[in-house]
């Protein structure tokens, strides 16, 4: 898709019923982000995510899915130990979710996993810039590769993950300009998540794509859907006509 200039466009899925309707939309891939974490288990960060819980909810999009290629990403401490690690984990979401890639974060400090894992057997894509398993190194949310030096280290661990072998990277929160050296630099796709418009691709969460996580509003964000609205507005239709005895009618009532 890169060679043909083809942009490739990623969404989050964390379950079955929403991994149906995001693969019936297009989307090229379906990435079942640990900022499960965040939307759907209410957590400030991602580190509380487990090996356990990434593979239930791998099993849930995998089944929801028919066309869209299915990424699951390693939590926090699931390849940060060893590269044993890395391989007996990444191993779980392939065997036991059944995606067919995995994603883990990290440049320079994640290229001998990375290595590892290709050679056996297991298709990588990388992230680098805002890391969020990386949030306390960071001190918050921040865009990263602002200035000459931070930008050179960004862009050092995006050759560093592409030389070991990544199909693809993602790049969260840099400055466009980088994203786009770093684009041409590649010659894997670029994945961009508050990156600017030249990655070779586009992801967003999917619940904040729809308008369901209603106070989360960073300037890389567009809601494309009012969920939250709907949500509230048919589940109050519901509760007003339960309360008023108008639901169930008889078309709901069995004789
Ligand atoms: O966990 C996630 O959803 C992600 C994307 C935001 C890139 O890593």
């Amino acid at each position: 898709m890169k060679s043909e200039g083809e942009r490739i466009a990623m969404v989050t899925a964390y379950d079955a019923t929403f991994a149906r309707l995001i693969d019936q939309s297009g989307a090229d891939m379906l990435l079942v982000g640990d900022s499960l974490g965040m939307v759907v288990q209410g957590h400030a960060t991602t580190l509380p995510v487990t090996m356990d819980q990434m593979v239930y909810h791998t099993q849930a999009v995998v089944r929801g899915s028919e066309r869209a290629m299915v990424v699951a990403d390693l939590p926090f401490m699931a390849y940060q130990p060893s590269v044993a690690d890395a391989l007996r984990n990444a191993g779980r979401l392939m065997a036991e979710g059944g995606c067919q890639a995995v994603k883990l974060e990290g440049g320079e400090r994640s290229a001998e996993a990375v290595a590892a894992l290709v050679a056996a057997g297991v298709p990588v894509i990388g992230h680098v810039g805002l890391t969020p398993q990386s949030v306390n190194v960071f001190g918050g949310y921040k865009v990263q590769g602002r200035g000459d030096e931070a930008a050179e280290r960004v862009l050092r661990d995006a050759r560093a993950v592409a030389d070991a072998g990544a199909f693809g990277i993602v790049l969260e929160i840099v400055p466009g300009e980088l994203a786009a050296t770093i684009t041409e630099a590649l010659e894997i796709p670029t994945i961009g998540i508050g990156a600017g418009p030249h990655c070779d691709g586009q992801v967003l969460v999917c619940y904040d794509l729809l308008g369901l996580n209603e106070g989360f509003s960073p300037k890389f964000l567009k809601h494309y859907g009012t969920l939250g609205e709907d949500v509230r507005g048919a589940t109050r239709r519901y509760v007003d006509e339960v309360k008023a005895g108008t639901f169930p009618a008889d078309e709901h009532t069995f004789h």
